[in-house]
């Protein structure tokens, strides 16, 4: 077993790979307990999240718990080999504390409490909700650290999911504490909010309050403060819960993230907890729910530093919050889960084991549907099950990838923030856009922050850096000067981290690296755009969203609009969209305006040089995890060619030369 993080073991190596899901004994009786395990097994069932929303079953009243019915499902479990990932059962407190203290109620920013009665109703800030939790995790800790069946613990559930940011007194105090401790002086956060402008100067930090509903914009450096600050509030439990258990247990700790989740910096939550878990919930009713799903585990995969991680969650077929639940196909269940362990994951869990009958939750699928066992969906857990049994061999190797995209959280606060030049800028919008553009090229790329160290990527890619901060700035000249490729695009080098503007002319503290001057820019209104071409090619593209006036000082212009039209509506036109800047041993690109996916597919290729090959389709997914080649047919039918014979771990079978897939069709290949 390899040793992780902290000197613990990660159990994500070593124990092949995991499958399972949410187990919810407390809406059950004890007869159901037992054809669960006994359905359990037969699926190959062997790890189980028990007790995520069991606070008021655990602990009835103040300080009196009941852990008897809990310590005979867990031994039912384990007599079928079936092991836990034990909740610390703090995702959503009992009625009970809240009639004791009604303002662990979180309060939304237009002021008003929320009510008891869903879940997660609790301020992160609150005194009573924190104390509440950590008797509560202690006690769980202390009973179950020995139990033989405990592989790790799951610590709440989903932070920030539905209350990512509270406004409450609770938090406000906090919040004057965050700050105090962010600037030191009250001088050093008025400059820092720029609070000379609408009279907004503080005399102290008791005058601050969150940046509450207000009559027009709120200052957007508090707005993107409070942003941090509730990132670092739900950070801070995750912290409290984490150093409870270690007081008494070396077993691994892990909270399930929900990926593109805009209430929680991942990369800021780096270190805490042994490993990382996902909640993946791409819409079956996307175009290309497949190329969603591999993003969110790409990402999980770079919040992991590369180390294995773990599907915590994902739905057997539909969900039931969106508007209309779309189901998945037969077979597309098992290919999205083979393409979370062809991305890093040691493990393949759901949402949930049993469907429910009773609760908000009743619609949404489970691995053992309403009707049971006899049924499509628990034939497909089956069948997945059998599978990740054949792919154990697969959970030391590791994914490596050569290109990344920048994805920031500061920048993703930043830039949606209101009072900008447009707000039909969305930044998960662009990322997707280029992250599709290399899936089309087959390229498996990687997720970095400002913090990390480019300088491994032959290429990187930063969509829309509005936010950018001197640091960061000098680690991508560094990375490019080095012989990096960067490729940027219209609004970036806009800000500092105090979301004040680089003076001087944009892209900021890029305008070297980019080679290029930027004087106004002039969003466009939907449906409006213009015309451009490559220079000395005849096709003409179509540029939409945004035009800007870009004088290049050092950079070359690749792409140009057409004489007759403007880009924009300055009528100043004609200018330049797509740059090239030699710079060191590098280059740097910049796109100045929103263009459709073949175009983009040109400045991707252009920025990958000759380095990288096009695979054959979109819609089959091949990745690289160590020895192992994972294709994934997500599309219909057909061909897919092998340079050499290779060993299809899946089926046993030995494949040559071509092998034709049906839709959803998996072969995991092997050198023979
Ligand atoms: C989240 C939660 C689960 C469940 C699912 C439903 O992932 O963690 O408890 O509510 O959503 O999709
Ligand atoms: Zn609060």
């Amino acid at each position: 077993m390899a040793s992780f993080g902290d000197g613990t073991l990660n159990p994500l190596i070593g124990d092949g790979l995991y499958f399972g899901g949410d187990y919810n004994p407390e809406q059950w009786d004890r007869e159901t307990w037992v054809e669960d395990a006994d359905l359990m097994r037969k699926a190959r069932v062997n790890l189980v999240s028990v007790g995520i929303f069991s606070w008021s079953r655990i602990e009835t009243s103040e300080g009196k718990y009941d852990f008897e019915w809990l310590d005979e499902v867990l031994n039912l479990l384990l007599d079928r080999g079936v092991y836990v990932d034990l909740a610390t059962a703090t995702a959503s407190p009992p009625a009970w504390l809240i009639k004791s203290d009604p303002t662990v109620l979180p309060v939304d920013h237009d002021g008003r409490r929320l009510s008891f009665g869903a879940r997660q109703t609790y301020c992160p800030n609150s005194e009573s909700f924190r104390s509440a939790a950590s008797r509560l995790v202690e006690e769980l800790v202390i009973r179950y650290n020995d139990f033989p069946g405990l592989k790790m613990w799951h610590v709440s559930n989903e932070y920030g999911c539905h209350v990512s940011r509270c406004y409450c007194d609770n938090c406000a105090a906090k919040f004057r504490l965050w700050l105090q401790k962010r600037y030191g002086g009250i001088e050093a956060l008025n400059h820092a909010w720029g609070s000379a402008f609408w009279s907004q100067l503080y005399g102290g930090f008791d005058e601050i309050n969150p940046p509450r509903i207000a009559p027009t914009f709120a200052n957007p450096t508090q707005q993107l403060d409070y942003y941090r600050f509730a990132s670092d509030s739900l950070r801070e439990l995750y912290e409290m819960e984490a150093a409870i258990i270690r007081g008494h247990s070396d077993k691994p700790i892990t909270t399930n993230y929900m990926g593109f989740f805009k209430g929680v910096d991942q990369f800021a939550w780096r270190g805490v907890g042994d490993f990382v878990s996902l909640d993946s919930y791409p819409d079956p009713h996307a175009a290309q729910v497949h190329v969603d799903a591999a993003a969110g585990y790409d990402l999980t995969r770079s919040v992991a530093e590369g180390e294995p991680w773990l599907l915590m969650e994902q739905a057997p077929s539909a969900v039931n919050w969106r508007g209309i639940n779309g189901v998945k196909k037969p077979g597309q269940m098992r290919a999205l889960s083979l393409s979370a362990v062809a991305r890093g994951a040691n493990g393949v869990m759901f949402f949930q084991w049993r469907a429910a009958k009773a609760g908000a939750e009743k619609f949404h699928s489970a691995m053992l549907p309403h009707a049971g066992a006899e049924s499509r969906i628990y034939k497909e857990v089956q069948q997945l099950g059998d599978d990740l049994t054949k792919l154990s061999g697969v959970a030391s190797a590791k994914v490596s990838a050569s290109v990344a995209i920048v994805f920031d959280w500061n920048n993703w606060w930043a830039i949606e923030l209101d009072s900008h030049p447009t707000d039909h800028i969305f930044y998960l919008l662009s990322i997707r856009k280029f992250y599709g553009s290399l899936q089309r090229m087959g390229i498996t790329c990687d997720f970095v922050s400002p913090k990390d160290d480019l300088s491994k990527y032959k290429a990187v890619v930063a969509p829309n850096l509005y936010l950018c901060d001197r640091d960061f700035a000098k680690s991508l000249t560094s990375y490019v000067d080095g012989g990096g490729a960067l490729l940027g695009t219209y609004f970036t080098g806009i800000v500092d981290q105090n979301d004040h503007v680089v003076l001087g002319g944009y892209p900021g503290y890029l305008r070297d690296l980019f080679g290029v001057l930027v004087e106004e820019f002039a969003p466009l209104r939907p449906g409006d755009g213009f015309d451009f071409s490559l220079v000395n090619s005849p096709t003409i593209h179509r540029g939409t969203l945004w035009s800007e006036v870009v004088s290049p000082t050092t950079a070359s212009v690749l792409a140009k609009s057409n004489d007759e039209v403007g880009v924009d509506s300055l009528g100043v036109g004609q200018g330049g969209v797509l740059f090239e800047n030699s710079f060191g041993r590098g280059r740097a690109l910049y796109l100045a305006t929103e263009v459709e996916d073949d175009f983009l597919d040109i400045v991707v290729e252009r920025l990958l040089g000759d380095k990288f090959e096009r695979s054959a389709s979109e819609e089959v997914e091949v990745v690289e995890r160590g020895q192992y080649t994972f294709v994934i047919n997500h599309g219909v039918e057909v061909d897919f060619s092998l340079n050499h014979r290779q060993r299809d771990l899946l089926s046993g079978r030995v494949l040559e030369e071509a092998v034709s897939l049906k839709p959803y069709d998996v072969l995991v290949l092997e050198d023979v």
